[in-house]
């Protein structure tokens, strides 16, 4: 099967390895979601990882033995790939479940689910420098070319999940939901204890001040780089020569990859297609 290419599912671009058509029509369809599942959501690069270590760790009250023993992909199965709908077929009660797809793909079981959702955003400047990084070294995703090539197809959508500000659009519109959790990597950076507590008391589970203490501890980038269930390095598709998964884990390194130009392209776009959406974030 051919390696960095991707096909289409419904207009939207995803990498050849690892989806299929009939997989993909399955979870849109048939996958049944539970009351209890806990499902992280975000567009790719945006912190995504990273939350599901958090919730991992909270749920073993901040022991890190579980994060630090399962693979990632088989704690909080991606559902939309082939390996990962697997996975969350198998996977017993309650269930922590991933996925990227923008909203209209999502299963439509969640219609009649009180499943809980967590939708993690991030400054989209930041989203497309990880993302661009990320594509040099992992061999399942198309190679983005330059900078200024990428940042095209960026804003263009031709991107593996297609356009960020789909995706944002059609997952805000639920922000009402007593079910939806938004939460952005901005937030998370500036006080992660603060944002732990705010997960647990969506999720229903209190922790103790010690615990509390302990999830932030273990999910720092400075432990979680070194976690080989998390940090991507035992993935045989990355080239860990050209870059890592756990690549620098800050807020604002857009600037030290796009000129004053791009920058300000990307501003442009950014205002036309904001409009309407009427929710502020702390990247505006
Ligand atoms: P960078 O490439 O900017 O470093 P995702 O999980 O959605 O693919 O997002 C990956 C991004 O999250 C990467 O950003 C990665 O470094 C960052 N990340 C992962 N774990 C993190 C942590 N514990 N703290 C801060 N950033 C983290």
């Amino acid at each position: 099967m051919a390696k960095r290419t991707y096909c289409t599912y419904k207009g939207i671009p995803l990498p050849t390895m690892g989806y299929s058509k009939e997989s993909l029509s399955y979870m849109e369809n048939e996958f049944q979601l539970l009351d209890d599942d806990v499902v992280t959501v975000s567009y790719p690069k945006s912190g995504t990882n990273w939350m599901l270590e958090i919730l991992g760790l909270i749920w073993h009250d901040g022991d890190p033995s579980w994060v630090q023993s399962v693979f990632m992909a088989n704690r909080s199965p991606w559902i939309e790939t082939v390996d990962g709908l697997n996975v969350a077929l198998n996977y017993p009660p309650p269930r922590f479940l991933t996925t990227h797809l923008p909203f209209q793909f999502f299963p439509k079981s969640f219609l009649h689910s009180k499943c809980k959702i967590i939708y993690v955003m991030r400054n989209p400047k930041d989203v497309l420098v990880s993302h661009y990084h990320f594509a040099k070294c992992c061999e399942t995703l198309e190679e983005p070319g330059t900078v200024e090539e990428f940042l095209e197809k960026f804003l263009n959508g031709k991107v593996m999940y297609g356009s960020w500000f789909n995706h944002m659009k059609g997952w805000v519109k639920l922000k009402e939901r007593p079910n939806f959790f938004l939460i952005t990597y901005e937030e998370l950076q500036q006080d992660l204890r603060g944002s732990v507590k705010k997960i647990c008391h969506f999720l229903g589970k209190e922790l103790a001040s010690h615990q509390l203490d302990e999830v932030t501890k273990y999910a720092s980038f400075q432990i979680m780089k070194d976690n080989k269930m998390s940090n991507y390095s035992l993935l045989p598709s990355m080239d860990h020569s050209k870059g890592k998964f756990m690549r620098k884990g800050i807020c604002g390194d857009w600037k030290n990859h796009l000129t004053v130009a791009q920058s300000e392209h990307f501003d442009h776009v950014y205002q036309e297609k904001m409009q309407g959406v009427g929710v502020t974030f702390p990247w505006d």
